[in-house]
């Protein structure tokens, strides 16, 4: 049995204090939790969070990372940077990363070897926009995501990869892709990584649905076969919905 994993995506929201009263609220309300939870606060956030989580059960991770260890990349974090602050995880593609900041597969796939490298666990995005759902494209684009971004990526790496698959029209527009629609994905999802690696590799691999998770929809869709875990934006800014999408489980 696949553990679930729900992790919160703060985006560009919280600053340290409101980060501290967030965390708080939701380590308060930690009981009784049957899934792996993952915070992925900005960075400037990150130290403190690192601190404030120690002892528990939660992982800790950033949002972004460059593909270089150092250098002259004004404004940018490396892997090695945030894991120095205690970052266990990094999400990568995210496709607001992919439309607003133009990162290329290509670029996706460099994070995430370097990302790996640093023995780090990488939350790999993913998904389709609404014209491209609209044409019949959803497989062949969330396919070339996959094997663009994870070429070169050896078997015994996969491990540490969470793929989340995030419709990019349901991403912050209140709009989810039903159950059904989301399954339909993961299953595909799954069966091309067992075919680019091997049975055993899919079947424990972690797939999560991203795209307007909310209290009220979220134990529906996470009762799904292949969609094991959440990754969650508007809904994890208040302690009260994300731990009501962790208790889903
Ligand atoms: P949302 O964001 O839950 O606000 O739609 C999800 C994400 O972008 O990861």
């Amino acid at each position: 049995m696949r553990k679930k994993v729900i992790a919160g995506n703060w985006k560009m929201h919280m600053d340290l204090n409101e980060s501290i009263g967030l965390i708080s609220g939701i380590k308060n309300g930690m009981t009784n939790v049957n899934s792996k939870v993952i915070l992925c606060p900005p960075y400037t956030s990150l130290e403190t969070a690192s601190t404030l989580l120690k002892g528990t059960e939660i992982g800790l991770g950033a949002q972004n990372i460059h593909f270089e260890d150092t250098g002259a990349f004004t404004g940018e974090v490396s892997a090695k940077m945030i894991k120095s602050v205690g970052c266990q995880y990094v999400i990568l593609g995210h496709s607001e990363r992919r439309a607003i900041f133009n990162e290329s597969d290509e670029m996706i796939n460099k994070k995430i070897k370097k990302a790996l490298s640093e023995d780090l666990n990488v939350i790999f995005c993913i998904g389709e926009t609404l014209e491209q759902r609209e044409s019949n494209v959803t497989k062949d684009v969330v396919g070339k995501q996959i094997k663009l971004g994870l070429e070169g990526i050896a078997p015994e790496q996969m491990k540490n990869i969470i793929i989340a698959y995030e419709p990019v029209w349901a991403i912050g527009t209140g709009k989810t892709a039903s159950p059904e629609q989301a399954q339909e994905v993961h299953l595909f999802i799954r069966e091309l990584v067992g075919q680019l690696y091997n049975n055993e590799i899919s079947d424990e691999l972690i797939i999560q649905y991203g795209g307007s998770v909310k209290p009220a929809n979220a134990s529906e869709l996470l009762s799904q076969n292949d969609i094991d875990g959440a990754l969650v934006g508007g809904a994890c800014l208040e302690a009260e919905s994300f731990l009501a999408i962790i208790k889903a489980v």
